[in-house]
């Protein structure tokens, strides 16, 4: 796939087709390529929990908070659900700069899973003490962001910002739609030849 391909295919997907497992080979891959990203002053400061077992799935899903903006929505349904997560995690002992790393693997992460023909969201809007302890993390680590992952089984489309409203929303036909500033609004000037 290109990258222009591979960009517009890699949305932010909440619903899957949760009994399409992801293989862990698959989720090390993930993190195979975002190993070798780069990272400010080289500090690598970020580790990671891969999780694809239905038992673990099911305790992580209530302490996730889906689609803000979309108000009659409370999230996936069981069926739904992602069939993996990782949970990325940083250490502010070894980097203050830690959402560089984070916005980094984040998207190595998510344009490798779509590259392999599955999907994801980032989760930053989570009860990470609840997922502190559930998956006894260390408490030198903090929980950067849960992401999401499964097969899509949603219709995301972008679409151009109009009156400057970001907020995504859902049409009668259960498509997603998500705006995007337009490129114009995003160069703030050239100075080219
Ligand atoms: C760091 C980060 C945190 C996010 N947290 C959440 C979240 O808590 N819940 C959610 O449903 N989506 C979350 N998202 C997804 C965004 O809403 C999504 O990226 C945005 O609507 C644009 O859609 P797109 O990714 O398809 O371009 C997050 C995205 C990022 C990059």
């Amino acid at each position: 796939m290109f990258l222009k391909e591979l960009l517009l295919k890699n949305r932010s997907y909440r619903r899957f087709h949760q009994d399409e497992t992801i293989d862990a080979s698959i989720l090390k891959e993930m993190i195979e390529n975002a190993r070798i990203t780069p990272s400010p002053s080289n500090l690598q400061p970020l580790k990671f929990v891969l999780v694809n077992d239905p038992e673990m799935n099911r305790k992580i899903f209530p302490f996730l908070k889906w689609a803000g903006f979309i108000k009659v929505w409370n999230g996936p349904e069981e069926g739904e659900r992602p069939s993996a997560y990782i949970i990325m995690l940083g250490n502010r002992k070894i980097s203050t700069h830690l959402e560089w790393d984070y916005g980094i693997a984040l998207q190595t992460i998510l344009l490798t899973a779509t590259e392999k023909g599955f999907g994801g969201c980032a989760i930053g809007s989570c009860d990470r003490d609840k997922l502190h302890q559930l998956l006894e993390i260390p408490k030198n680590l903090e929980i950067g962001c849960v992401i999401t992952l499964g097969k899509p089984k949603e219709k995301i489309v972008l679409e151009e910002v109009k009156d400057d409203d970001i907020k995504y929303w859902r049409d009668e036909d259960d498509v997603h739609h998500v705006p995007k500033r337009s490129l114009k609004d995003l160069i703030l000037k050239t100075v080219t030849v």
